[in-house]
């Protein structure tokens, strides 16, 4: 009996784990999509994540804002090396110089709330991008989570680099949510979708849901989700650590 038992589980874990990797594989090829973990790389991003994640030092909401903008900027460096670059005659003092600078600052949207400091790090370092802001929370059921949006203001995302910035990719749904609306907006010419830490549900979901190109940057991919959602080890709740328990 338990012999089966322990069959049965292995067999339901490779299936489950197979539809991963196939949806990886399947979307990679179809829609070029990558995902880009920045804690597979030892750098002092790890320090800040580490006090991010530490229920003590977390306990100092200005730190713990001042690591995500820390963060976001990091993030928006790794980023900014993939994005359309031209090259520019410059005039020093003493003669030209050529370099390749930025073709066209990207488009920045971010989800309120916990998005914001995250966010601050990507404004940070993309000075003169457009921004946009989406204000959705999570209704929770017995037996599922829906999430709610109730604000969407966004320039135009035509043809243009846009980065959507949600520092808890947990269930994904906020970001699927946010896109299907986004793209009335214009469809842009690639999505990167920039979160701090990642569950495996969520980067499923992402797979199995958005039909255009994207890009997922990611400083760690975590082991779960818990029955109320919240990634497992995580952070905990990023707004509530951010801005104080809402009522
Ligand atoms: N949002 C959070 O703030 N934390 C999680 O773990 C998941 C979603």
């Amino acid at each position: 009996m338990c012999v089966i038992h322990v069959a049965c589980w292995a067999l339901t874990f490779l299936i489950r784990n197979c539809y991963t990797v196939y949806l990886y594989i399947y979307k990679s090829y179809k829609f070029n999509c990558m995902v880009f973990n920045l804690s597979e790389q030892n750098s002092i991003a790890n320090q800040f994540l580490a006090e991010l994640r530490d229920k003590q030092i977390q306990q100092d909401s200005m730190r713990f804002r001042k690591n995500l903008e820390r963060l976001g900027e990091i993030m928006a460096y790794e980023v900014s090396k993939v994005l359309p670059y031209t090259t520019k005659a410059i005039e020093t003092p003493l003669g030209m110089a050529r370099l390749n600078v930025l073709k066209s600052e990207p488009v920045l949207l971010t989800i309120l709330r916990a998005g914001l400091p995250y966010f601050q790090g990507f404004l940070n370092f993309f000075d003169q991008a457009t921004c946009g802001f989406i204000g959705a929370y999570r209704q929770e059921g017995e037996h599922e989570l829906a999430i709610r949006l109730n604000y969407l203001t966004s320039p135009s995302l035509e043809g243009k680099e846009v980065i959507l910035i949600d520092p808890m990719l947990a269930t994904g749904k906020s970001i699927t949510d946010s896109v299907k609306h986004l793209l009335k907006r214009g469809v842009p010419r690639h999505l990167h979708i920039v979160a701090l830490v990642a569950a495996p549900e969520g980067i499923k979901h992402l797979a199995e849901e958005l039909a255009l190109p994207y890009s997922l940057w990611t400083c760690s991919i975590d082991e779960k989700l818990d029955d109320q959602y919240y990634i497992v080890p995580g952070l905990g709740d990023a707004g509530d650590l951010c801005f104080g328990e809402k009522i």
